[in-house]
């Protein structure tokens, strides 16, 4: 398991990655690796890969070419289900048939629904525990997330009836229900009002130093450059640079890459 060399391996290894749409090239060549316990950060104008890369990461789409490593383990093509159950989550959107069940149900349902049978058994690893043990260590880890972001009041309301930002919250505590260890957010703080969005990165720091790991897509530059301490650039479909927020900010072709300067 240890390593030879003196750093900690990281968490997240991603290995020139290309995809292609038809004639479209999303992805050519990213690559970028993640760090255990940091929030980093994943920037670049609209259409540089963002969206895609995690799509990739997270199993939903499959890379042309490319390898991706989790804990040291290529995950690269696995199905979303096997790559959550290994702790890799990406956040989803509260589809349409969820928007009429409850908060506390959306939270409930949220392993089975995200990891398969498997679910509640990864949730409580003792094999052979009373299902109805199971349901209240769920239920019990529903309630700590859904205080955690401040929507504990909203738990008998439908997902249907929260307003965008509250959505949002929701979509972040029922990603953590699986406890996960590297988290990956697209845009979470999309729509979301400033005092919302103060709690959401407060607690996603806070879950950060506990031990979690975040790669977070945000187009606030302030956002990135005050929250996270890793910002990797991304630029037509390839990765530019890894840095500090400081690096980043100084670095002439981020700043030609967002003004277009380069865009060839
Ligand atoms: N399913 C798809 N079919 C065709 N083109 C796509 C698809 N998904 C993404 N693209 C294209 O790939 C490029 C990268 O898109 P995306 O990853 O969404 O960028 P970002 O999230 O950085 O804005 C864009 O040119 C986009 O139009
Ligand atoms: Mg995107």
């Amino acid at each position: 398991m240890s390593e030879p060399t003196s750093g900690q391996r990281p968490l997240l290894e991603v290995e020139s990655l290309h995809k292609s749409f038809g004639g479209i090239t999303a992805l050519d060549g990213v690559t970028f690796e993640v760090k255990s316990g940091t929030l980093t950060g994943l920037i670049g104008p609209n259409g540089a890969g963002k969206s895609t890369t995690f799509n990739a990461i997270g199993g939903i789409l499959q890379p042309d070419s490319g390898t991706i490593r989790f804990s040291g383990e290529e995950i690269t093509g696995e199905s979303p289900d096997r790559i959550a159950g290994k702790g890799l989550v990406r956040t989803f959107q509260i589809s349409r048939e969820f928007r009429n069940m409850t908060v506390i149900e959306n939270m409930m349902i949220a392993p089975t629904n995200q990891r398969g049978e498997s679910a509640l058994q990864s949730v409580t690893p003792g094999l052979r525990e009373d299902v109805s043990e199971q349901e209240e260590r769920i239920f019990e880890r529903a309630w700590e997330m859904l205080e955690l972001f401040d929507i504990d009041h909203l738990a008998l309301e439908n997902a249907g009836a929260l307003s965008g930002g509250q959505r949002k919250l929701l979509e972040l505590a029922r990603a953590l229900m699986l406890d996960p260890e590297l988290l990956l957010l697209d845009e979470p703080f999309a729509g979301v009002n400033p005092t919302l969005e103060k709690t959401l990165i407060d607690r996603v720091e806070t879950l950060r130093d506990e031990g979690h790991t975040f790669l977070l897509v945000e187009h606030d530059m302030d956002m990135i450059m005050d929250h996270c301490e890793r910002v990797i650039v991304m630029h037509q479909g390839d990765t530019l640079l890894t840095g500090t927020p400081e690096e980043v900010q100084s670095e002439e072709r981020v700043v030609e890459a967002y003004l277009g300067g380069s865009g060839v």
